[in-house]
């Protein structure tokens, strides 16, 4: 599964930004920001962890807030697009590490490091072993560090079963919440583990996590009608909307994406 993935990766690594250049992607990029924001360490000189990096949107966003940075992909053709892209910064590209690495074992990455990781784009949905990174996670962040991930959403991939019509695939999804992202490609196809709102809490507390929240993006279902993002003002009023309707929790259950806040403990080591 690992390297279906890694192959469809370094194909599209030189185009990626490209595909998510639009309003919508805007609006999904400000909402993501704001909810990690909050979690950057008040300690400048305590390190941040970009993991499934791909073009490095977010590392490079941790990186230019002066945070030491580590960027890790599978795909070695999206860590070379971040190479790139630091060659271009100056004198702040010099607090970035590149690793071309599979998450769910790192061991270049040392123990109780990181104060904050985030893992966006839903790797943790397409490495091979979910349990394995979450694990993972654990053990290379430090005591009191957060971790920000996102994961597909089982619930909401329902809809495509039931539209598809096979009682036997939809029986298989529900049993076992795994899907396939279907690129033209066949040797590109890879596996997603999809997660429910519980199901991604458990996965992170066996780890070792204690959970802060699992919200859900984007609640407003945007990608379907992209007019609506077209209207005066209209980032900021949908991002308005989307806080006043994530303060129900139960909201995530009909977003595509879940989105984890996970602490480890301070007394764990
Ligand atoms: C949808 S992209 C998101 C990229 C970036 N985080 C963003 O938000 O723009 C998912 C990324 O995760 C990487 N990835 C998938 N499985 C991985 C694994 N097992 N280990 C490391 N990276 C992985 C892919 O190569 C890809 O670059």
């Amino acid at each position: 599964m690992s390297s279906s993935s890694r192959k469809y990766h370094d194909r599209v690594a030189r185009q990626y930004d490209t595909i998510y250049d639009d309003p919508y992607w805007h609006f999904h990029d400000e909402l993501t920001w704001r909810m990690i924001k909050p979690h950057l360490p008040r300690d400048h000189s305590l390190a941040c962890l970009d993991l499934g990096c791909g073009t490095g949107k977010w590392g490079l966003k941790l990186l230019k807030s002066g945070f030491a940075t580590t960027f890790v992909d599978h795909s070695a053709a999206m860590v070379e697009q971040v190479r790139r892209k630091l060659e271009d910064m100056g004198s702040r590209a010099g607090k970035a590490t590149l690793l071309a690495a599979d998450m769910i074992k790192m061991p270049e990455l040392p123990n109780g490091h990181f104060a904050l990781t985030v893992a966006m784009g839903d790797p943790l949905s397409i490495c091979s072993d979910p349990q394995a990174a979450a694990n993972e996670m654990f053990r290379i962040t430090r005591a009191g560090g957060v971790v920000v991930a996102t994961a597909d959403n089982k619930l909401a991939a329902l809809d495509h079963y039931v539209q598809r019509g096979n009682l036997q695939a939809l029986e298989a999804f529900v049993q076992n919440g795994r899907t396939r992202w279907l690129t033209s490609a066949q040797e590109e196809q890879f596996e997603l583990t999809t997660f429910t709102p519980e199901s991604l809490k458990k996965l992170f507390e066996r780890a070792g996590f204690a959970v802060s929240g699992v919200a859900g993006k984007t609640i407003l279902p945007l990608r379907h009608n992209k007019r609506l993002l077209e209207a005066e003002d209209a980032i900021l009023r949908l991002l308005q909307l989307e806080k006043q309707l994530a303060k129900d929790a139960a909201a995530a259950g009909r977003c595509a994406h879940l989105q984890i806040t996970a602490v480890k403990p301070i007394e764990a080591t």
